[in-house]
């Protein structure tokens, strides 16, 4: 494979040199590194628990890829700016992914809500998380005039589930943030790509104790997002039945989303108890 010229303002016409991702020891983005290994290519790949990361880390380099690994956690903002620096500076970075993510049973609270410490802890990864990956190569991919951020959401940042309240509103953030900052980078030759998933086959959904409908598995949404990023397309997706209905419930009135949304803790999507 012969080394691909440097990346020109805005250039998405050619294969990524340098893809940075977090959350990279599970689920979709453990799916997204291995899919993204290929010969001449880094990857710059982070998560917690470090012999994860060495398990993936050596599937990508099997696949030819050059992968430095980084023991991290995303809401240490310090940390993350030090690393996604330092990893820029040794190639500069073409895409980056911030894919790491807390949900699952682990964001679903009793029928009271979320406990402040949950609800911190939610928005902590899942908000702070995101912007702490992404802020600090902003200033280097507006000054080189290339790059691509992708951000993972999910598709419940459109809609209020009972569910999980401030997982919806952890996501909805990183919505709104990807969309404001699109519009921002526009012209500096940066672009920026929100990925919105339904269910998908990882550890984070099987924790879920309810049906997961039109579930897919990690390497088909993988694969969905790599190739929404290839294209420049400025949001990924999935899959269209719930993205349809997503949409529809925003024309619908108030009353009518609510009654069916309550509803649905009835079908088996309920709270955790407060006794349990
Ligand atoms: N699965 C779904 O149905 C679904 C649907 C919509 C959106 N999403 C989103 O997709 C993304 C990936 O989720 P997944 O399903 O692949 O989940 P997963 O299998 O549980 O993987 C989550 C990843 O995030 C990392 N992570 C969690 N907290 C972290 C922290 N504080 N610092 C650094 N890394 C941290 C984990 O790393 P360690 O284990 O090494 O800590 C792991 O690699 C998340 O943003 C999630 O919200 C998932």
């Amino acid at each position: 494979m012969n080394r691909p010229t440097r990346r020109t303002r805005g250039d998405i016409s050619r294969a990524p040199d340098h893809v940075l991702i977090t959350g990279s020891t599970s689920g979709l983005g453990r799916a997204l590194a291995e899919r993204y290994a290929a010969p001449e290519r880094t990857l710059s790949l982070a998560g917690r628990d470090e012999t994860r990361l060495a398990a993936v880390a050596s599937v990508c380099r099997d696949r030819g890829a050059k992968v430095d690994v980084q023991k991290v956690d995303v809401t240490d903002a310090e940390a993350m700016e030090r690393w996604v620096v330092e990893r820029d500076q040794a190639l500069p970075i073409d895409i980056l992914i911030a894919n790491a993510g807390i949900g699952g049973s682990a964001v679903v609270p009793s029928s009271s809500g979320e406990s402040g410490p949950l609800a911190r802890q939610i928005l902590g990864i899942n908000t702070m998380g995101v912007i702490n990956t992404v802020t600090p190569v902003l200033p280097r991919m507006t000054e080189r005039g290339a790059g691509h951020i992708v951000m993972v959401g999910s598709i419940q940042s459109a809609i209020g589930l009972p569910q999980s309240p401030v997982y919806c509103a952890s996501k909805a953030a990183v919505q709104i943030y990807a969309d404001a900052l699109r519009r921002l980078l526009a012209d500096r030759g940066v672009r920026v790509t929100s990925v919105l998933p339904g269910f998908v086959d990882t550890p984070m959904s099987r924790s879920l104790d309810m049906p997961r409908p039109l579930v897919w598995s990690a390497e088909r949404a993988a694969d969905r997002v790599m190739a929404d990023v290839a294209k420049g397309a400025r949001q990924s997706v999935f899959p269209w039945p719930i993205r349809l209905l997503v949409g529809l419930q925003r024309y619908a009135p108030v009353m009518v989303v609510d009654a069916v949304l309550r509803q649905s803790t009835r079908l088996g999507w309920a709270n955790k108890d407060d006794a349990g």
